[in-house]
C-alpha cells in the first residue's frame, strides 16, 4: 500500500496537481482527518510495510449521513477526484461517494486475498504469499523429520488464491478452499492415500474461509486416522513485511495509473492490470462478478501430488 500512495504522490506532482493524504481511509474523511503530502512526504517507503496514512473499517460510512460530511470536508480542501486503495468494502464505499455526491473516484486493488474482479492481480498477494511460502518450507523440516502431517491455514476469508498457490509452490500434498466442496470421509482418505503411496508425512493447505478453517481438517484427520497432525494457523503475519518487488512493481504502476485515469476524466472504476496491460473496470463489477481460482492450477496441485 506504501508503494501505491507513494505512487499516486508523485506522479500527481509530476503532472503538477496537489494531493491530499487522508488518515485512516473513510473513518478519517469523515473525521476530516487530510493533510497535504509533497514527494518528500513519501521517501524511503516503497519498502515498508503496511500502509503510513493507516486504515480502518469505516461504520460511520455505511451510512449517507457519514458520506455526507466526508464529501464536504472533500469540497472545503477543494479536491477534484478521490483514489481509494483498498478491496471490496472500499470500493463500494467510494461507490456511493461517487453515485451520491459526483465526487470522480478510482479504486486501486489492494487486498492480499486476490479477490477482485478486473485484475489479475491485486496489491500484496505476492508478498503475501511468499510470507506463507516460507512458513511452509520451514514446517516441511519438521514434517518430513518427525514423519507427522502438517495442516497449514493461510489467510483467504473468501477465495482460495493464496492458499492454491502456496499449495503449488510448496509441493503441498492437498489444498482446501472456500471455493470446493471436500466431503468429511475425503479429508481422511486424502491422507490414507498419501500413506499407501509411501510418504511419510503430509503438507495439507486450508484457506481460512473452507468451512471450519484447519481446525475443522485437522480434526477430521485425527479423529478418522488417528494419526499425529499438527496445525498451524498462519493468521496476520501473511499481511506485513517488507513488500517483495512484484507488489513493489505492481503498486507503483497502478498507482500511477489512477492519477492519469483521473486527468482523463474516467471515474467509478478500478484499475487493474492484466495480461494486455492497464485495464479499467466499473467498481461495481469488481464485486458482482467473480474471479475464481485457476481450475489449471488446481489440477495442476492435484496432478503433481502424485
Ligand atoms: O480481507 C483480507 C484479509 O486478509 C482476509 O483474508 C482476512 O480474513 C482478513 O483480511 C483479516 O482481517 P481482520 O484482521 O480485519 O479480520
Amino acid at each position: 500500500m506504501n508503494a501505491a500512495i507513494r505512487a499516486v504522490v508523485r506522479a500527481a506532482t509530476f503532472h503538477g496537481i496537489e494531493v491530499v493524504g487522508v488518515k485512516r481511509g473513510f473513518q478519517g474523511l469523515h473525521e476530516g482527518d487530510m493533510h497535504l503530502m509533497g514527494p518528500r512526504d513519501v521517501a524511503n517507503i516503497i519498502q515498508r510495510g503496511g500502509t503510513i496514512l493507516l486504515t480502518a473499517r469505516s461504520h460511520t460510512w455505511r451510512s449517507p449521513e457519514g458520506r455526507t460530511k466526508g464529501a464536504n470536508h472533500l469540497r472545503a480542501w477543494g479536491v477534484d477526484g478521490l483514489i481509494v486503495i483498498g478491496g471490496d468494502g472500499s470500493f463500494h464505499g467510494a461507490h456511493y461517494l461517487q453515485q451520491e455526491h459526483g465526487i470522480p473516484v478510482i479504486g486501486v486493488p489492494g487486498t492480499i486475498d486476490n479477490d477482485l474482479y478486473g485484475t489479475d492481480h491485486t496489491i500484496g498477494y505476492f508478498t503475501a504469499v511468499e510470507t506463507a511460502l516460507d512458513a511452509v518450507d520451514k514446517l516441511r523440516d519438521t514434517a518430513a523429520s518427525h514423519e507427522r502431517i502438517f495442516v497449514v491455514e493461510v489467510m483467504g476469508r473468501h477465495a482460495g488464491h493464496i492458499a492454491l498457490d502456496v499449495a503449488v509452490a510448496g509441493g503441498a500434498e492437498e489444498v482446501f478452499l472456500p471455493e470446493d466442496e471436500h466431503p468429511a470421509e475425503h479429508i481422511a482418505e486424502v491422507v490414507r492415500t498419501s500413506a499407501a503411496k509411501g510418504k511419510a508425512s503430509s503438507i495439507l493447505i486450508v484457506a481460512e474461509g473452507y468451512p471450519g478453517g484447519g481446525e475443522a481438517v485437522t480434526k477430521a484427520i485425527q479423529a478418522q486416522t488417528g494419526l499425529d497432525t499438527r496445525l498451524t494457523i498462519l493468521g496476520h503475519i501473511q499481511r506485513g513485511g517488507s513488500p517483495v518487488s512484484s507488489d513493489r512493481v505492481l503498486a507503483s504502476r497502478l498507482g500511477e495509473a489512477a492519477v492519469l485515469a483521473l486527468i482523463d476524466g474516467k471515474s467509478d472504476v478500478m484499475v487493474g492490470r492484466g495480461l494486455g496491460g492497464m485495464t479499467f473496470t466499473p467498481l461495481s463489477e469488481t464485486w458482482e462478478k467473480r474471479k475464481d481460482v485457476s481450475r489449471d492450477l488446481y489440477r495442476c496441485a492435484k496432478t503433481l501430488s502424485v
